[in-house]
């Protein structure tokens, strides 16, 4: 993996909008795997400006999220399809119909994950995917424990998730307890995987994910085996990684011509 530490948030979005931005200049028809949370909103926000000013253009770009509350109908504020669709849609003029989140309403919801995948391996799978990190270790909705090799499906949320997202509710008791998410498999598929991470209280995450043993115990910690994963730091998510001098001293002697 390669750790790049940086100051600012506003730094962290702008350093891995520049990642996806190339991805999509490179391949016009690119597949983007997006994240909700709020750690990816400085991406999102400085790829829409880059499309405002004409720097990038997003027309033949194909989204797919990483979850989805179950039970929760799409017009709900705080369903992810109502976020993606506020947060990254919308603002970077992305095309509806090439926008896709899992369905947490569906009869059938075993099916319907299983489309899911096969609709991912249609589009020719994820070229960047997008990630945040959850203070357990979660990646998309893989609470600790989820099977390594998980596809799409239906899981429990953690206890400390629903607490941890029970601010965009308005009772704790109204954050749904289940969720459909691309399991840790289909994450592990993409070519390219960019995790941001901000605060103090995602550094216990960070380290075990980082330099931890990999482990269910935590999901991020997968991603040691991918070969194409970079993680873009705050000082702060960063404070409890033993090798951060030598992460600081990598990114200052990175050579030109791997830079982006
Ligand atoms: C959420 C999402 C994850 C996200 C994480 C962290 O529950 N399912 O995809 O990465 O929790 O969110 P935040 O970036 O707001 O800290």
């Amino acid at each position: 993996m390669e750790i790049i530490i940086l100051a600012t948030p506003a730094e962290i979005g702008e350093l891995a909008a520049r990642k996806v931005a190339r991805t999509i200049q490179q391949k016009p028809t690119a597949v983007v795997g997006l994240a909700t949370g709020s750690s990816p909103l400085a991406i999102y926000a400085e790829l829409a400006d880059q499309v405002r000013h004409r720097a990038l253009s997003v027309a033949g770009v194909r989204a797919f999220a990483l979850d989805e509350y179950v039970g929760l109908p799409v017009e709900h504020p705080q369903s992810y399809a109502s976020v993606i669709r506020r947060e990254v849609t919308e603002p970077l003029g992305l095309d509806p119909a090439h926008v896709f989140v899992p369905d947490g309403c569906a009869k059938d919801l075993e099916a319907a994950c299983q489309r899911y995948d096969a609709a991912i391996a249609a589009a020719g799978g994820v070229d960047i995917q997008i990630l945040g990190i959850g203070a357990n270790g979660h990646i998309g909705f893989n609470e600790p424990t989820s099977s390594l090799s998980s596809r799409t499906r239906l899981k429990t949320l953690a206890l400390q998730t629903r607490a941890d997202n029970a601010r965009f509710f308005d009772r704790p008791d109204d954050v749904p307890t289940h969720c459909v998410t691309q399991g840790l498999g289909t994450i592990m598929d993409a070519r390219e995987v960019v995790l941001v991470a901000q605060g103090t209280e995602k550094a216990p995450a960070i380290a075990s994910a980082v330099e931890g043993p990999v482990s269910a115990r935590c999901p991020g910690s997968v991603l040691q085996f991918h070969p194409h994963a970079t993680l873009i730091l705050d000082e702060a998510a960063a404070a409890q990684l033993t090798l951060r001098d030598y992460y600081h001293h990598t990114y200052a002697n990175k050579p030109d011509w791997q830079r982006f």
